[in-house]
């Protein structure tokens, strides 16, 4: 935890500030009782009405300086844990847009939300029990001082009731502690049962899977409920059970005192003081104990929220960058060889080829022969074992990312639109595009021909994720995307699998003048899509088994063969 804090640096005067208040709240706690005592002694008993007056007009001020203290310590503190939980968001949402996509696999999303959200209020609360253990400190040994000074020998007690206290408090934390690290892996799982079920709506009815799934989710939720009513259970004795040794020192005290009232040993003011200052002490050591039981519980989220700050992304930039501003678009697959974490066998085996601008490199291959991941290992959205994929004859482990991405427009295989307008996402692509260009963009994408029947036109809102729009009219709007950006490499990827074969070949044939000087990679399944590229690599099992031109490929690679021969016979069949 205190790691986390470190992130505190900017708040450091008010820190500072706020300790002083709660500094001065305790030193007026502390002398209430002791003028509390002399009011008793000197006033009441003695019927002085001035001496009354006098020192309660003390107290009452010492009471409304006290009130304004806590009120501003209490703002001060508010303040210090809300700006420091937004702070810890927004580092925590930056380490995570830096990570690769191995290191978002690893924590998994669901995690990563309860990390960023609930596990970081658990830390905010931190602040709200740090007043009361800076509180518990002041006052404890303030009370200690005090009460000692007035009668040493009563206070003999506090060393028979402390250590029971303490014991007892000790004894409750090792039964709560482990609930209480329970407690943030049950909510990880609630909100990964949610989530599922809400990205996942279509499909969990249409396998008329709601009631398994309900069940499902009642049993994340009953798990959460149970650990939390174990944890509450466990809250509940604790309070009773220390009022409980409370009440009895300070009935021993009374008693004690009682007796050397009789013997005029004592006066009522110093008993009334002296039960006061017990009280004080007592809670104090209950606030401190207390502490260390709901510590662990912050500390069981920082922990998790450490491991995810602490992750060093795989993938980051060189030292020194090869500037690379302008791009020729020349690609380079030199011995490529790539196997995902986890697995034994590599999903790109030694491949080289060249992508050049002005020509389109397609790549077919059956259904998992590793097609896409090319196609990230390009994007360096995971880093490759062996080989070397150049641009310009550059290693793009050499070049900063951004520069890398700047050229790529990139209509990756599952199209991921965001909430907000269709123009909206359009821009995405580049944020200055202006209206015509987005129109422009959108004729060649074949976007505008559904957008003009929409009542909104581009202003219609899409859902998120897209659920309001047809496979196809995603894929067009996220090809109008990549357009925007005028890069200097054009990937699809499978991007054209949800259009119907007219649509297909009208986009293609307005794209071809689009994209003339540039490098254009078409990942498909389809011949009809493919066959016009100047260039096919043959891919199975994350190997090249053949690369050409239709014609040539027809006669010398079997897979394509069997490829072009089973669409053909299907179309034929169709
Ligand atoms: N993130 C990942 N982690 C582990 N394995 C993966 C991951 N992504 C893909 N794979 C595996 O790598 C292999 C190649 O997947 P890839 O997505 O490249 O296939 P593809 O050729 O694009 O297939 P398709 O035509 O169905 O899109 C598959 O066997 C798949 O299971
Ligand atoms: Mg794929």
């Amino acid at each position: 935890m205190l790691k986390l804090f470190k992130h505190l640096k900017p708040y450091t005067l008010t820190v500072i500030v706020t300790i002083i208040l709660i500094f001065l709240q305790s030193i007026a706690e502390l002398f209430l009782p002791s003028l509390m005592s002399d009011i008793i002694n000197n006033g009441i008993l003695k019927n002085d009405i001035n001496y009354i007056l006098k020192v309660g007009g003390y107290m009452l001020l010492i009471t409304a300086g006290a009130v304004i203290v806590t009120v501003a310590a209490s703002f001060l503190i508010a303040r210090i844990a809300m700006s420091f939980g937004k702070d810890i968001r927004d580092i925590i949402f930056t380490r995570v847009e830096s990570y690769s996509l191995n290191e978002v696999d690893k924590i998994g999303s669901a995690s990563l939300i309860t990390r960023t959200t609930n596990d970081v209020v658990q830390i905010q609360n931190v602040f709200i029990m740090m007043r009361m253990l800076v509180m518990a400190a002041m006052m404890g040994i303030g009370g200690i001082v005090m009460a000692v000074t007035r009668d040493a020998k009563l206070s003999i007690i506090f060393v028979i009731v402390l250590p029971i206290l303490v014991s007892i408090m000790v004894l409750i934390g090792r039964k709560g502690l482990p609930l209480f690290r329970l407690m943030q892996l049950k909510v990880d799982k609630l909100n990964l049962v949610m989530r599922e079920n809400l990205t996942g709506i279509r499909v969990v009815r249409a396998f008329n899977r709601v009631q398994e799934e309900k069940k499902r989710f009642d049993n994340a939720n009953k798990d959460f409920m149970e650990n939390s009513i174990k944890v509450n259970k466990i809250m509940a004795f604790i309070f009773p059970a220390m009022m409980f040794i409370m009440s009895t020192a300070t009935l021993i005290i009374v008693w004690f005192s009682s007796i050397r009232i009789n013997n005029m040993d004592m006066n009522v003011g110093d008993m009334v003081a002296f039960i006061q200052y017990s009280s004080m002490i007592m809670f104090s050591f209950l606030m401190g104990t207390m502490m260390f039981i709901l510590i662990p519980r912050a500390q069981a989220s920082a922990d998790r929220i450490n491991e995810v700050l602490d992750i060093v992304p795989e993938i980051n930039d060189p030292e020194n960058p090869v500037e690379f501003i302008e791009s020729k678009g020349h690609i380079e697959f030199k011995n490529v060889t790539f196997a995902y974490k986890g697995a034994e066998e590599p999903v790109v085996n030694n491949v080289s080829f060249i992508a050049e601008p002005g020509r389109t490199t397609a790549i077919v291959g059956s259904t998992g022969c590793g097609k896409s991941t090319i196609i990230n290992l390009l994007c360096r959205f995971y880093d490759i074992q062996k080989g070397n994929i150049l641009i310009d004859g550059i290693d793009i482990r050499h070049m900063r990312q951004s520069d890398l991405r700047k050229h790529i427009g990139l209509i990756s295989q599952k199209s991921l639109l965001f909430s907000g307008t269709i123009a909206e996402n359009i821009k995405f692509g580049f944020e200055e595009a202006t209206d015509s260009e987005i129109k422009y963009v959108s004729e060649i994408a074949q976007v505008k021909e559904f957008v003009d029947e929409l009542e909104n036109g581009f202003d219609t809102l899409i859902s998120q994720g897209g659920t309001n729009l047809s496979g196809g009219q995603k894929q067009r709007i996220s090809i109008a995307r990549a357009l925007i950006r005028k890069p200097k490499i054009f990937i699809f990827d499978d991007s054209f699998s949800a259009l119907d074969f007219k649509t297909d070949s009208r986009l293609r044939n307005a794209l071809k003048n689009e994209v003339t000087d540039s490098t254009v990679i078409i990942v498909s399944q389809r011949v009809s899509t493919i066959m016009n590229a100047d260039s096919i690599i043959v891919l199975e099992e994350g190997k090249i088994v053949g690369i050409g031109k239709h014609r040539q490929l027809l006669d010398t690679c079997r897979i394509y063969r069997e490829i072009v021969a089973s669409q053909l016979s299907e179309e034929e069949l169709a």
